[in-house]
């Protein structure tokens, strides 16, 4: 598990973060998404050490990650592998080399029979067993990211920490990716914490993700409740503009959570005998579950009514202009 509790963090006067307080489940795949000079990177790196906080406390499995006791930071981070936007490989090194290299930094040997079977397993689980020998300059995108994974993992971290790992690679590529990191997720068990500025990304694997913005969590939950109806930053940090809607009436957002409710508002025009009409609306996928919005344009006189209805049925609305 790793608890942050009221985290502070200040660049000379720049508060960076001012009091992040997040707890991550143990196998979880755990989102920090934000705009750009969020502090997300901040937080990533004092999480695993690279940079020291102010205030508040970080614990890893019950360990704090403090600068104070270098050998036992040294271990903490031993078991968090980390992942980068730019790869950050060794060209002058063979792709077998790189993932050997944190290996290398703990002084263990890179070239027995158990190391070789170590980095064997794991190119084969990103998929580059045929790379083996290839330099990074001679792979794409993709598969540089991939060889990253596999050096993250050599050490057999209990966590993995990725920093914008799919923002240099094209949507087909980070899909790839992403399922790769389900996959190790799935397989090894491994927990991961993804900091990126990819709504795509946190919709196809994370489990929770938190809205960071100016070092302050300002909202935390599943995904699908973050983005399906969400607080007004995120709202403007999607740039999400329900466009022109009618001047008439009243326009009603409606959030649906699950795609196998009754048919709601078809059975609403029936039992109300009302009219209305559909005037804007999206579905969005989150780890296989649609999920959607819309919003209808009434009559005025029949707000009332389709209100207290859509409170019998359970679902989520909000009058929209008000
Ligand atoms: N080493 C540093 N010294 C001084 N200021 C820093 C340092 N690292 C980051 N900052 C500042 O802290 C703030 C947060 O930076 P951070 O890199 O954590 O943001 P981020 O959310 O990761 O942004 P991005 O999406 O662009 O990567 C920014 O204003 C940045 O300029
Ligand atoms: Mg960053």
């Amino acid at each position: 598990m790793i608890e942050l509790n009221n985290v502070r963090k200040k660049f000379g006067d720049l508060e960076v973060l001012k009091g992040v307080s997040i707890t991550i489940q143990d196998h979880e795949i755990y989102g920090i998404i934000g705009q750009s000079g969020a502090g997300k990177s901040t937080l990533l790196r004092c999480i695993n050490g690279l940079e020291s906080y102010d205030g508040g406390e970080i614990r890893v499995n019950g360990e704090t990650v403090s600068q104070k006791d270098p050998k036992k930071l040294r271990l903490l981070q031993k078991n968090m592998g980390m992942i980068f936007q730019n790869f950050n490989l060794l060209n002058r090194l063979d792709v077998y080399d790189n993932v050997a290299l944190p290996m290398k930094f703990w002084g263990m040997k890179t070239k027995t029979p158990e190391a070789k079977e170590k980095i064997h397993s794991l190119l084969k689980l990103v998929g580059l067993e045929d790379k083996i020998h290839a330099r990074p300059s001679e792979l794409s995108g993709g598969q540089k990211q991939r060889v990253a994974i596999a050096r993250a993992l050599v050490l057999d971290p209990g966590i993995l920490l990725c920093d914008e790992a799919t923002s240099a690679l094209d949507p087909a590529i980070t899909r790839e990716i992403l399922t790769l990191l389900q996959k190790i997720n799935d397989e090894l068990g491994i927990t991961i914490i993804v900091v990126t500025h990819q709504m795509e990304v946190v919709k196809q694997i994370c489990q929770r993700v938190s809205f960071l913005k100016d070092g302050t969590v300002l909202a935390e939950g599943k995904p699908e409740e973050l983005f399906i109806h969400p607080i007004k930053e995120v709202k403007a940090f999607l740039q999400e503009e329900s466009g022109m809607l009618p001047e008439r009436g009243v326009n009603i957002q409606l959030f649906f959570t699950d795609r196998s409710k009754d048919p709601v508002i078809t059975m609403m025009a029936r039992e109300l005998n009302i009219d209305f009409s559909i005037v804007w609306g999206k579905l969005e996928d989150f780890r296989s579950n649609v999920y959607g919005s819309l919003v209808i344009n009434i009559r005025d006189d029949d707000q009332e009514d389709v209100l207290a209805y859509l409170d019998r049925k359970h679902v989520a609305w909000e009058v929209l202009g008000e």
